[in-house]
């Protein structure tokens, strides 16, 4: 059990979900295509051809959803816009009946009693923009600007949480250097250019929100740091880990915070980003927190052939691992949350995402006993209240996910959910794990209702 009296009283419990992964209904009132519903048609690109077309049917089943978060006494859920919805174009044309969907949930939310935290970007660029460049060109960096001011125009009045871009490293690194994910770019010069303007987009959001809303609003980045440890001590293992922290964790959190953009790592890609004047001013705009989303660390070997940083992940010899083949370390999130703190002072740390995927079973009484992803939570959850303890200003965790979901381009099969989704007919069953997480909730209620 996690000892729940080391966190704040004000410890924020919630879950986190993404448009794409949840939302479906692609094609309805105006929502028009994302590199993801382009990416998702690629023959080979995901996993049994999986695409988001339907996902969980959130766009219609909102309603069921926010009742459960509800039901379980989550406190905050984080959603994602889908920016596809609301400039279709990416540009231009407000489409204001993909807005009007916000904000019913919005107010769903509100009327349960449920903190919203909004996400402007979880990956879903508008094709259009895609077609003329996307994020290699200066100009998405400055169309998600003028796409902020009109979400946070049209939801500010009652959401004060706003994430701009949900892990920059994957939009940038996996989707334009390994192909893995949407566009599906493997150009290490076009990923480079891509990183600067998402960490730009980030700056300029930052502040078109807060030029769009009235009153006082908090506004961060999510990032996905790992721990990169060399796989033995050769040396050329432990140069390798030092570019794999460069590549995963330095590359954004110094220009975030100020320090630039690490000169070892500009070196490495034999390409500097396109930096103009006053863009690492805008870039380390002070943000009211940072979002951490922690799922593994990294243990590394030399690969001169490999894309950059020339760093291969191996596996963690006798270590527990997710469906996704991810270790279990809970330990690796403690130590980010210090490490970066101390490294870095953000104002306030929220782990914005952390959870895991299983293979769940339905028992023949349509349970998900799911034991290993309880554990899971508890581990991380502890992780949270050891860094707590050691004065890390860490206030909210963030369960990926509600739902089990469309997980990119492992499609339908990774399940992530405290709630099981029957993809046949869209029936949730609320996991073990989730009626866990609850209890957890209201025991760190009456903690503090000691304390
Ligand atoms: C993160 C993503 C999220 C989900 C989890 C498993 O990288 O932000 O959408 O896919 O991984």
């Amino acid at each position: 059990m996690p000892d729940l009296s080391k966190l704040p009283p004000d410890f924020t419990w919630g879950v986190a979900t993404a448009a794409y992964q949840i939302e479906g209904a692609v094609g309805e009132d105006g929502r028009k295509p994302s590199i993801w519903d382009t990416f998702s048609r690629v023959p080979g690109a995901i996993d049994n051809a999986d695409t988001g077309d339907v996902a969980c049917d959130h766009y219609h089943r909102w309603a069921e959803d926010v009742e459960l978060i509800r039901k379980l006494g989550i406190e905050a859920y984080r959603f994602s816009v889908a920016w596809p919805r609301v400039m279709p174009d990416g540009t231009g044309q407000v489409n204001t009946a993909g807005l009007a969907f916000y904000d019913r949930l919005v107010d769903a939310l509100l009327d349960a009693g449920i903190k919203p935290m909004v996400t402007l970007y979880h990956w879903d660029l508008p094709q259009a923009l895609q077609d003329k460049g996307g994020w290699p060109e200066r100009a998405t960096a400055e169309a998600f600007a003028d796409y902020a001011t009109v979400v946070a125009g049209a939801l500010g009045d009652r959401v004060t949480e706003w994430v701009t871009v949900n892990e920059p490293l994957c939009v940038s690194w996996i989707g334009h250097l390994e192909g893995r994910m949407a566009p599906g770019v493997r150009d290490l010069g076009l990923a480079v250019r891509a990183s600067h303007h998402t960490l730009l987009g980030h700056g300029l959001a930052t502040q078109a929100i807060r030029a769009a809303v009235a009153r006082p609003v908090e506004v961060g980045i999510v990032l996905n740091p790992s721990p990169c440890e060399p796989g033995s001590e050769r040396p050329e293992d432990v140069a390798a880990a030092r570019r794999a922290d460069g590549h995963t964790n330095r590359w954004w959190l110094d220009p975030l915070y100020g320090r630039g953009y690490p000169a070892d790592m500009i070196e490495t890609y034999g390409h500097e980003p396109p930096v103009q004047p006053g863009d690492l001013d805008l870039i380390a705009t002070p943000t009211e927190f940072l979002g951490l989303n922690y799922y593994f660390r990294q243990l590394v070997v030399d690969d001169p052939e490999g894309p950059a940083p020339y760093a291969r992940q191996i596996p963690v010899p006798g270590s527990m691992e997710t469906a996704m083949g991810w270790e279990m370390y809970p330990s690796g999130l403690e130590q980010l949350l210090v490490s970066v703190s101390e490294t870095y002072r953000p104002a306030r740390v929220i782990v914005t995402e952390s959870g895991s995927a299983w293979r769940d079973e339905l028992t023949p009484d349509g349970e998900i006993q799911d034991k290993e992803r309880t554990d899971y939570l508890e581990q991380h959850i502890d992780a949270c209240a050891s860094a707590a303890a050691q004065g890390v200003p860490i206030d909210g965790y963030y369960v990926w996910s509600l739902l089990d979901n469309f997980e990119w381009s492992f499609g339908y099969d990774k399940r992530f959910g405290l709630v099981h989704v029957d993809y046949d007919s869209q029936r949730r069953t609320i996991k073990a794990s989730g009626h866990q997480y609850a209890n957890l909730i209201a025991q760190h209620r009456q903690v503090k209702a000691v304390g």
